[in-house]
């Protein structure tokens, strides 16, 4: 016989891995968890148990997380904290590292739980999973070692409610725990219902790497204890990764409450082959998309979009792929694809998948026989998915890819956008021209070309439109889980009440400002206008009421001025120094008016015009300055982080500052290629209406930049409910804040706001990086690189 026969005559037996140190730990807490609160397990309470997917068998039973377990958690890691924020960076790095080694200690035990309790393969969890996690504690080890120097004029956020999902239970625990805690937070984690067991364990080896107590606390319990956390008053700060909808509940309930959020949500991520991608690499691809975790990964290559010309050999390999799918349970060493979480996650799957077939997609599945315990589904593509379909557009969570074929790559790039979900997308295709100006084109968070579901602690990872926002891993990452020093320190907003109206100035009433939309000035919808009372009492002039329909206007016109976004950052640089120009010319009069309006020392409102032309060159400037970084992850390639501009921005100008407080907030968003409607400071709008004549002289394309009149809670509450704007920044009242924040969920936009904190617009701290930051978003592209 020769060797190749030999190969071809073999067939694989079972291996399985041992889990007697796994079942021995269960046995050591009698299979019964309660909460590890404060350095040390509860008494287990009422709950309910967690079982292995496998073999649908009982591992343990967990205590339901109450409002006074919620509460002890909270109080823990409120106590731990200001102790833990103090220690010197250096002392936190140890305790980050002693975790990272204590996981690699124990990693075998570690892997082993995990595959019982998710049902995912062993092999997955030994080689991915906790790898990946430990490398996330030393990662994380050295942005604490360098936390006073590069993340100066930074605190830490405080207490950290921290809520994960079961795909990857251990892994989201590691990507959410060594951020926070390396920055100085302490934390208060819930870990999915259905998959407790690693964060129980790993809060033992913790305690056992001697993390002060009180510092990392877990709660276990379903989506009732999350809610929970997520609305007490206690936490600062909410890290969310699960479904869209619970991350709009999120939303909703921490609306106003000043928690920072992060939400890492579904996807329905595209893969796009190119007809002259490496075809085998493409399937072998597929593999990875969608049949890594059975596919529950919210990153998942779930939409194949295959150029039409190579589709039927395309298919056909991967037919024949399919068919070379092992499917078992978790321990066994030799299997592919492991259990989907329960009965119910199966149930739902095989209902999309039915719809899908009865509605006449074509079916493709791989046929062995599945194991006769647990919630197997077998690897699946569906083809010809009518658009109706759920399972061509919504998030299936399981072995199931939908495939469809384009004709051009702009059709690609159509389709692959066409989705409310933006998290990933992978790109084959040997020609480097092509995959990297798809790259470019696609409405991502992260993209591999020639590669997929590849994570680095060190690269960022997020998405965008109803993906969520924030981002984990990476410098980008840590921001998530800092404040500026400057804003937590700002006084509470004064309301601006306006004088009472005295008679009119001279040349008052026939000078009424319209609104400023797509380049032309433009009456106010609803015909009405308002006085603007000037600091004595007398009305300075009206300026138009403006309403839903001038916001609607105002929206199409910057959504049809996408082209500035792709303009040289050269050219923008150039606009912005342009209006810088234009405005000191006319200094002396926009001095006057903020005299007139505010009632300030003339030495005082000349200031302010100096800082607002100053602040127009620092964006000019920061404009081809503000750049990305190239990662070297631990692998070949490299990952290019790319801030792009989010779209069409809203902004709810602040009252105090007539000029500064517009010009500080919108020309951040304008260098970096956003589109903005602003709202101009309600109480002394005619700094902003005399700024049109600024604008209609420095050559800024119509429809960047519009300017609406009126009610500052009224138009702020249109932009947030506005599905076409995409980001949102409100800097009014703390009740703005909590209208537009809970408004927002329509979209998921972006909501920036300094929830009644009023900024000193004229320091240092008002200007640069975090404006910028939050007026783009980070695309890590993934490229070969190097051997
Ligand atoms: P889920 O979003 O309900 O659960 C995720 C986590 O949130 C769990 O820890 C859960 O206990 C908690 N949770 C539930 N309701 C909550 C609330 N109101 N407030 C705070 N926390 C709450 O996801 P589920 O039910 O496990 O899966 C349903 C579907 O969601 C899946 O079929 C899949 O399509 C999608 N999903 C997406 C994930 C992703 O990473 N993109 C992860 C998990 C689920």
């Amino acid at each position: 016989m020769t060797v190749a026969q030999y190969f071809d005559s073999m067939d694989y037996a079972p291996s399985k891995e041992d889990d007697s140190a796994a079942r021995a730990w269960l046995a050591a807490h009698e299979s019964r968890f309660g909460h590890f609160i404060g350095g040390r397990f509860g008494t287990p309470g009422e709950g309910f148990d967690t079982v292995e997917p496998a073999t649908g068998k009982r591992l343990a039973s967990v205590t339901q997380g109450s409002g006074a377990d919620v509460d002890a958690a909270v109080a823990a890691a409120r106590k731990a904290q200001k102790g833990w924020a103090a220690l010197p960076g250096h002392e936190r790095a140890l305790k980050l590292y002693a975790l990272a080694r204590i996981i690699q200690r124990n990693a075998r035990i570690l892997s082993v739980v995990e595959a019982l309790d998710n049902g995912k393969p062993i092999r997955e969890t030994r080689d991915i999973d906790i790898p990946l996690a430990a490398r996330h504690f030393y990662h994380h080890a050295g942005w604490a070692q360098l936390q006073d120097s590069q993340f100066a004029g930074y605190d830490p956020v405080g207490v950290i409610g921290q809520v994960i999902p079961w795909n990857f239970p251990f892994l989201m625990l590691a990507w959410k725990v060594a951020p926070a805690l390396a920055l100085g937070n302490t934390v208060v984690l819930k870990p999915a219902e259905a998959t407790p067991l690693t964060a129980l364990l790993f809060a033992e080896l913790a305690q056992a790497a001697g993390l002060p107590e009180g510092v990392l606390n877990i709660v276990t319990g379903d989506g009732a204890t999350g809610a929970l956390i997520a609305a007490h008053d206690g936490v600062d700060k909410v890290a969310f990764t699960g479904s869209t909808e619970v991350g709009r509940k999120i939303r909703e309930a921490t609306a106003g409450s000043g928690k920072s959020l992060t939400l890492e949500l579904g996807g329905k991520s595209p893969f796009i082959v190119c007809e002259d991608a490496d075809l085998d690499a493409a399937v072998e691809g597929v593999v990875d998309a969608i049949w890594f975790n059975q596919g529950q990964v919210c990153c998942a290559g779930s939409r194949i979009l295959v150029q039409e010309g190579v589709a039927d050999d395309f298919h056909a390999r991967l037919a024949a792929r399919l068919k070379t799918l092992r499917i078992g349970t978790s321990l066994d060493k030799t299997i592919d694809m492991g259990a989907v979480i329960d009965p119910a996650q199966r149930a739902r799957i095989a209902g999309m998948v039915d719809a899908a077939v009865a509605a006449g997609a074509t079916l493709l599945q791989a046929e062995g026989a599945l194991p006769d315990a647990g919630s197997f589904y077998p690897p699946t593509v569906l083809q010809d998915v009518p658009a109706t379909c759920a399972a061509a557009t919504e998030e299936i969570f399981g072995p199931v890819a939908v495939s469809m074929t384009f004709r051009t790559p702009e059709e690609a790039v159509q389709l692959a956008n066409h989705s409310r979900y933006g998290l990933a997308a992978s790109i084959w295709s040997e020609n480097v021209n092509l995959a990297l100006d798809l790259a470019a084109k696609v409405q991502a968070g992260i993209v591999w070309v020639n590669c997929t579901n590849v994570m680095d602690a060190g690269v960022g990872f997020g998405g965008v439109k109803e993906s969520g926002f924030g981002r984990e891993g990476g410098r980008e990452g840590c921001f998530d889980y800092l404040k500026p020093r400057a804003l937590a320190k700002a006084p509470e907003r004064k309301p601006v009440v306006p004088a009472k109206a005295k008679g009119f100035a001279i040349e008052a009433v026939d000078r009424t400002a319209k609104l400023f939309i797509g380049g032309k000035q433009a009456r106010p919808d609803g015909g009405n206008a308002r006085a603007v009372i000037g600091a004595r009492g007398e009305v300075l002039a009206e300026v138009g009421e403006g309403n839903r329909k001038d916001i609607r206007n105002a929206v199409e016109a910057a959504t049809a001025a996408a082209s500035w976004g792709s303009k040289t950052q050269h050219n923008r640089a150039q606009i912005l120094y342009y209006m810088g120009e234009n405005l000191s010319a006319r200094a002396a009069e926009f001095a006057d008016r903020i005299v007139a309006q505010t009632g300030a020392k003339p030495d005082r409102a000349r200031a302010e015009v100096a800082a607002a032309v100053s602040r127009l060159f620092s964006y000019g400037a920061w404009a081809d300055k503000y750049e990305g970084v190239v990662h070297m992850p631990p692998m070949r390639g490299l990952a290019l982080a790319v801030p792009e501009s989010i779209g069409v921005a809203g902004v709810i100008c602040p009252t105090e500052a007539p000029l500064l407080g517009f010009v500080s907030t919108t020309a951040p968003l304008i260098a970096t290629g956003n589109r903005v409607v602003a709202v101009a400071s309600e109480a002394h709008p005619l700094s902003a209406t005399d700024f049109y004549q600024v604008l209609e002289t420095s050559d800024l394309p119509a429809g960047v930049l519009n300017i609406v009149t009126g009610s500052a809670d009224t138009l702020g509450a249109e932009l947030a409910k506005h599905n076409g704007v995409d980001a949102l920044w409100a800097f009014g009242s703390a009740a703005l804040s909590e209208t537009v924040e809970r408004l927002s969920t329509g979209n998921l936009k972006r909501v920036f706001t300094d929830y009644g904190r009023a900024w000193d617009w004229m320091s240092p701290e008002a200007e640069g990086e975090l404006f910028l930051r939050q007026a783009t978003q980070i695309k890590n592209i993934w490229v070969p690189y190097g051997e």
